[in-house]
């Protein structure tokens, strides 16, 4: 059942690009609007929402951090982002004109489904993004799309990520469609670029004995920092979870910009950080603050797109990812990271599909 590989969650990354076209198959077609049967919400009622929440916990919060810059830039409304055991208990305002998006890969998480069910209380309505078919989220919310990531059996979240990830794109598009804040060739663009994901995920995965030899020289550290901007740090929060999660390493992710605010004093000969660079408005502040962990002897590895060969004279790795737009990059640039985890994980002989004290459904607080 682990298909020739020696664990669900390498067979899972590997499972990637067919999650990715699964997910957009019949939804994102060129030329065509946005198609989402399951959600059925109006241009008078977005327009009659003066806020958006995601709300989700771990993994799914961290698309969600993606769906915020999404939906902002696409569909031209503010959207806050919340975890969903903090959201619950801070008397968030929600009314009926309050639009609510929970992000769960199960579907059962209990705090998630918490904030689901008070918010519908109080008017809200609710698009709940969810891998698994007749769970909790998917029956209570007004609104779902189904990621179709197919089952996902590592505790650590890979695949179904990647396709939370499609799920809040298409539904900024289709945001963006109805309150027409796009004109067809500008999301035709994006349509395009989406389409090609899974083709280039695949390619992503090509370079894995070149993070593999990375993952051997950090796997007996005890911290890992990493860094991005914009929507790689994004990126970054994600690649820090999975690699707690996977080789019990404590990994932080900051913004590159906030280093100076305080973590650079933790930076030392041979500490290990690991860089997302994909956002071109933000590559030469982050090339700076590359440059500011290097010159105090850290060992770098870089995920960047192909073109980007300024990294390569100084840094230790540089993982080189196909060109897309940076509103898609992270789907590409996460790749290497839970690959690197994967890879520590193994050198460290720790079971990977099952990491102590996890579960793959948190069904209590
Ligand atoms: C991380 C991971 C967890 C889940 C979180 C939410 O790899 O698996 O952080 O993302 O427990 O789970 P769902 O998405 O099922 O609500």
């Amino acid at each position: 059942e682990k298909g020739g590989f020696d664990h669900f969650t390498i067979k899972e990354i590997h499972e990637q690009p067919k999650a990715l076209r699964d997910t957009m198959t019949s939804r994102i077609v060129a030329g065509q609007k946005v198609k989402l049967d399951d959600i059925t919400i109006t241009k008078e009622m977005l327009e009659s929402y003066s806020r958006i929440y995601i709300v989700a916990c771990g993994t799914a919060y961290n698309a969600g951090v993606v769906g915020k810059t999404a939906i902002e830039s696409l569909a031209k409304i503010p959207v806050e982002v919340d975890v969903a055991s903090e959201f619950r208990y801070r008397d968030p305002i929600i009314d009926s004109r309050t639009l609510l998006i929970v992000i769960s890969q199960s579907g059962e998480t209990a705090d998630t489904l918490a904030v689901l069910r008070d918010s519908k209380k109080k008017g809200a309505r609710v698009i709940a993004i969810t891998n698994v078919v007749g769970s909790s989220v998917a029956r209570e919310a007004t609104d779902v799309f189904y990621t179709w990531a197919g089952p996902e059996i590592g505790v650590a979240s890979t695949k179904a990520y990647l396709t939370m990830l499609i799920a809040v794109y298409t539904i900024a598009l289709h945001f963006a469609e109805l309150l027409g804040t796009m004109t067809d060739e500008e999301t035709d663009v994006i349509k395009k670029e989406m389409l090609l994901l899974p083709d280039k995920v695949s390619k992503v995965i090509e370079q894995k004995e070149n993070i593999q030899k990375f993952a051997l020289k950090i796997h007996g550290e005890k911290d890992v920092f990493f860094i991005g901007r914009g929507l790689d740090y994004a990126v970054a929060i994600e690649a820090a979870l999975k690699l707690k999660e996977l080789t019990y390493i404590h990994a932080d992710a900051y913004p590159g910009g906030e280093l100076k605010h305080g973590p650079i004093a933790l930076i030392e000969k041979n500490t290990s950080v690991l860089a997302s660079l994909t956002q071109r408005s933000l590559m030469d502040k982050m090339h700076s603050n590359l440059k500011e962990v290097t010159s105090r002897g850290a060992k770098v590895m870089v995920v960047t797109y192909e073109s980007n060969k300024t990294v390569d004279s100084f840094v230790d790795t540089a993982v080189h990812i196909p060109e897309t737009i940076d509103l898609l990059a992270p789907v590409l640039a996460v790749v290497p990271m839970q690959l690197l985890s994967y890879y520590v994980c193994s050198f460290k002989g720790l079971d990977v599909d099952k990491p102590r004290n996890l579960a793959k459904s948190v069904t209590v607080e």
